[in-house]
This record gives C-alpha cells, sequence and structure tokens, in this order.
C-alpha cells in the first residue's frame, strides 16, 4: 500500500489495494491512518459491486441511509444505504439518482439534522471525461488560517443549517420556500466543530438559507460572506477529475465540497455511502 499527498492541505491518493476484496485489519488501520491526516482519501481503478462498497464502507463504522430527495425515490430498492448521484434518467423520464446535471454548491452532507453522517463515500461507474470535478476544502486548515478577529466573532456563535434544499438548490420532499433566513428550517450547530481528537474545525453545512442565531440578518449575512471566502480559499481545497473506478471518502465534519456543473447530454453516474458514526 503506498500512500502520496494530493495536495499540500488535503487529500491522498492510496495505491495497492483492491477494494473488491476483504480487508485485513492492518490494512483497514493504515487506511483510517491515511483518512485521519489527508481528511480525504482517493483509490483509482477500482471495479467494485454494491455488496463491495457496503462492506468496505462498513469498516470505518456504521452505515447511515440516504437523506431524503427532492423526487421521493429509494434509488436502489435492493441497496438503501447506497444514494446514487446521477443526472441519468430512465425512458419514462424518471431520476435513477439525485442532484442532475447542474453545480452542487459547497457544503457538508446532511449537517441540516441534528447527528449529520461523519463520513461520505463516493465511487464513479460512469463520468465524462474532464468535466463535473469535485473539490474538497480542509475546515481545519481553515480555522487555524482564520484571522483572529474572525475567530473571535464566530466563538460561541451557532449556526442555522437550511434542510429544506439539497445542494442543485432544488427543494427536498415535504419542505417549501422561505424568505426570511432567520427561519430556516433545520438543525442549528456551533460554527466551530471540535472532534474527539481536539481538531477544531470551521462547520458551516452550505451558505444559501443559512443564518447565524442571534443576529440580524443582515449581520449574519456580512459574517457569513467572511468567512465563507477564507473557508473556500483554494490554498486548503484539491479537486478529483473523475476516472471510472475511483473511491473517495472524506470526513464530513471537517471538510466540505462542491461539484462543477457538466453537460447534461453526457452520462455520470456515482454510488454513494455515508457513515453515522466511526468504528470505536
Ligand atoms: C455530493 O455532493 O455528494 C456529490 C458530489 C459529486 O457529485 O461529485
Amino acid at each position: 500500500m503506498e500512500i502520496v499527498r494530493l495536495s499540500p492541505n488535503i487529500g491522498a491518493n492510496i495505491t495497492g489495494i483492491d477494494l473488491s476484496k476483504p480487508l485485513s485489519s492492518g490494512v483497514i488501520e493504515n487506511i483510517k491512518a491515511a483518512w485521519d491526516e489527508h481528511l480525504v482519501v482517493r483509490f483509482r481503478n477500482q471495479s467494485i459491486r454494491d455488496d463491495d462498497l457496503l462492506r468496505f464502507s462498513k469498516y470505518f463504522g456504521e452505515l447511515d441511509p440516504p437523506g431524503p430527495n427532492p423526487y421521493g425515490i429509494t434509488f436502489l430498492p435492493e441497496y438503501p444505504e447506497i444514494n446514487v448521484i446521477s443526472n441519468v434518467k430512465t425512458p419514462d423520464g424518471t431520476p435513477i439518482g439525485n442532484l442532475g446535471d447542474g453545480e452542487a454548491v459547497w457544503h457538508a452532507d446532511m449537517t441540516y439534522i441534528e447527528q449529520p453522517p461523519v463520513a461520505g463515500i463516493l465511487y464513479s461507474l460512469e463520468v465524462p471525461v474532464g468535466q463535473g470535478n469535485t473539490y474538497f476544502s480542509s475546515m481545519i486548515r481553515a480555522y487555524e488560517a482564520l484571522p483572529d478577529s474572525l475567530k473571535r466573532e464566530i466563538e460561541g456563535k451557532t449556526l442555522i443549517h437550511d434542510a429544506a434544499h439539497n445542494s442543485a438548490g432544488m427543494l427536498r420532499k415535504g419542505y417549501s420556500e422561505t424568505t426570511d433566513p432567520s427561519e430556516t428550517p433545520g438543525a442549528r450547530h456551533p460554527m466551530v466543530w471540535t472532534d474527539t481528537k481536539g481538531n477544531r474545525a470551521l462547520f458551516l453545512g452550505r451558505r444559501p438559507h443559512a443564518c447565524i442565531v442571534g443576529l440580524t440578518v443582515d449581520e449574519s449575512n456580512r459574517l457569513l460572506d467572511e468567512v465563507w471566502s477564507h473557508a473556500t480559499d483554494p490554498e486548503w481545497t484539491w479537486h478529483n477529475e473523475w476516472e471510472v473506478g475511483d473511491v473517495v471518502m472524506w470526513q464530513n465534519h471537517l471538510v466540505m465540497h462542491r461539484r462543477d456543473a457538466f453537460d447534461g447530454n453526457t452520462r455520470r453516474i456515482m454510488h454513494r455511502t455515508q457513515l453515522k458514526t466511526f468504528a470505536a
């Protein structure tokens, strides 16, 4: 197994492992150590089935089923723990997956619930070459480098995380539009997340419809705009230019991600799991 850093602040590529086969506990520990250090890890040239994706995911923690999508569909009824991210539709026009072909804005997954997933794992089955890249940003590094004045401003502050829209801006089933961000439905979390190892990270969820509790909407927007522009600085991001067979996993409380739009006439199909908690 070889681990190579992909950028100065986030991401590592791991080679020498076939994820279609069971892994030894030693290999799993080495992957977890690399994942803790680099926050995002990638494996290339994998050829795995859904059972393999589930087995691999469960090495690292307890599976967390996908959140609601705009269509109210379980995309893979035989594998309800797997989410499908795709722009492809069946001949009768039913989407086979979520998020379409547009941009998915910067976000961490499902932070609009009380206990957001701790990790996401994405496997690419079909991808348009050179399009639909996915970007990852280290929220540990972003917090460390935050100017002291901004650190002081956000210390102890709580943020409302929008439950109504997905990262493509579509309304989730069962929600309606609100115009006042202070009334956005969704969980409230501290703006600085401290994990079990004592890492401190910005915890921002997604920018649209967010609001800092206790501030006016104008004050909240000013502070959020400043913090967000820092959080998405290219200095602590890395992006994956997808190839078929990539498996990319990220730590959801410590990393944000976004995806470029791509040509809707091409096909992009990803299968995805997420973890509710990490294995002890
Ligand atoms: C996601 O936001 O989870 C999907 C990312 C992607 O489509 O690359």
